[in-house]
């Protein structure tokens, strides 16, 4: 696996001396506070303490404001997979419910009951075989999700184990080498050993047959990724749960799918209503999305479900009584805001079935509109065209060697726009790829005017002298999420 992406990004007390903090400001350990903000108290602010004094709500507000204008716009952000971008009334419920805490059940109960409403309809969508006993719950984002499924899967398999009288020390998970680095670090965070399968050649997904080679009675689940962060490509869920299944009949060994549907779950009941990746395959014992991804709401939002309550096992969820009542829980976090799965019942509410599906076939136009023309550049060979999830990526053609798509990331950055470039992973990591992600709020207008830039910016490339000078230290930009 490629562990560029896997470092996380750590919040020291010190800025490092690479972050942008620390190159730009140092020394400076007080803020410049715009001069028409002249109150006592107000000028002279410390930026790494915490200043004795108080100040004027306008001004505190105005240097947050401005200091994360340096944030970059995120409607011309291609990289991320997160909602950017939602309308007046989503923002003014948020701004309304941003106080509720979601883990206060029984002082929010109208909160609560909307979350089991949209477990519930997620259920029905992912045509759970009984969505009126679906069990579920909302989570801070995918990765949550994903970790509570992975969780599910272990503590399932050890019980199993032990009534069996076998051993449960040794436990293993099987997924691509394509995985979100969620999977990394729940088989880090869990002493789950993980098998992954690497992608080769033109197959930058999971198969069968590689699946099959690495199970064995410890294997405690296998991960499909319905829209792979690399690619935005669908891993065959139908033919992995089938090649599962015929493992059962030969060796009486039961190993359960999760699909991690983080961005295609949201996606595939729209617009690929016919695809079966879902309940519909028995081996499917649990599905985690992004409420913020193709959910359309903002970032803070994940969704985990089970095919069956017996899927997810009792002892996993907790028993609380100091907010008063009997309070089951599972997940990671306690507190957290309400505020994201009114957001995520408001659009259920606001757009159906129908109108998902047309917010996601015009980003999917989008998609298919721009990878074509990306596609016919000489430049440039299409890896995937954006009819899975909205999302395509491309390499450099052979014979192009005066700059590289780090250099033309960094030319689009010029104009505002943040793409990023980075190596497919294991055993593919020869092959650096370009992607980008199509979200609500990036129009064909929008669109026209991102290629005219990327034209604009291969053909000052292409005119160079020579090849630009490389970065010598440090990682290059690497980022895809
Ligand atoms: C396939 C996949 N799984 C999991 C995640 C993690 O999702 P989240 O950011 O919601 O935690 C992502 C994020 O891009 C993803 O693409």
């Amino acid at each position: 696996m490629s562990h560029a992406h896997t470092r996380a990004a750590v919040t020291r007390s010190r800025p490092a001396a690479t972050n942008g903090e620390g190159r730009t400001t140092n020394g400076h350990h007080r803020l410049e506070v715009n001069p028409l903000f002249s109150r006592a108290g107000e000028s002279d602010v410390p930026r790494y303490r915490l200043p004795d004094d108080s100040m004027e709500p306008a001004t505190a507000y105005q240097v947050v404001h401005d200091e994360v204008m340096l944030d970059g716009n995120a409607r011309m952000n291609l990289a991320t997979f997160v909602g950017t971008w939602m309308d007046d009334h989503a923002d003014r419920l948020a701004a309304e419910t941003a106080d509720k805490n979601m883990i206060d059940k029984d002082e929010y109960p109208q909160t609560a009951a909307i979350e089991a409403r949209c477990v519930r309809i997620l259920a029905d969508l992912w045509h759970s075989p009984d969505p009126e006993s679906a069990v579920g719950v909302s989570t801070t984002g995918s990765s949550e999700a994903a970790m509570l499924a992975g969780l599910a899967f272990k503590r399932r398999w050890a019980a199993a184990r032990h009534a069996a009288g076998k051993p449960a020390a040794k436990p293993n998970l099987i997924m691509s080498s394509a995985v979100q680095v969620v999977w990394e670090k729940f088989a880090n965070y869990w002493d789950v050993e993980p098998r992954y399968v690497p992608v080769h050649g033109d197959v930058h997904h999971l198969t069968p047959e590689g699946m099959l080679s690495r199970v064995d009675e410890n294997t405690i689940g296998v991960v499909a990724i319905l829209g792979q962060t690399y690619t935005g490509i669908y891993e065959p869920v139908k033919e992995l749960a089938q090649a599962l299944d015929d493992l059962q009949a030969r060796t009486g060994l039961d190993v359960p799918l999760h699909v991690d549907g983080a961005s295609g779950a949201m996606v595939a009941p729209f617009l690929q209503p016919d695809l079966e990746w879902d309940f519909r395959l028995e081996r499917v014992h649990s599905i985690n999305a992004s409420g913020h991804k193709y959910g359309l709401v903002y970032p803070g939002l994940g969704w985990a479900l089970w095919r069956k309550p017996e899927h997810l096992p009792e002892d996993l969820v907790m028993h609380v009584s100091y907010l008063g009542g009997d309070m089951p829980t599972f997940g990671l976090n306690f507190s957290r805001s309400g505020a994201p799965v009114l957001l995520q019942y408001y659009l259920f509410l606001r757009l159906g079935r129908e109108g998902y599906r047309r917010v996601h076939q015009t980003s999917q136009d989008v998609a298919v509109y721009l990878s074509g023309a990306i596609g016919a550049m000489d430049q440039f060979d299409l890896l995937t065209d954006g009819t899975d999830i909205p999302v395509f990526a491309w390499a450099l053609a052979p014979g192009v060697e005066k700059w590289d798509l780090h250099d033309l990331s960094r030319t689009l950055r010029e104009r505002g726009w943040q793409v990023p470039a980075y190596p497919m992973p294991a055993d593919r990591e020869d092959l650096t790829v370009m992607r980008v992600v199509v979200r609500n709020g990036f129009g064909l207008d929008l669109a026209r005017l991102f290629l005219d830039d990327l034209e604009r910016a291969v053909a000052w490339l292409d005119a160079l002298d020579g090849p630009l000078p490389k970065e010598t230290t440090g990682e290059r930009a690497g980022f895809h999420h």
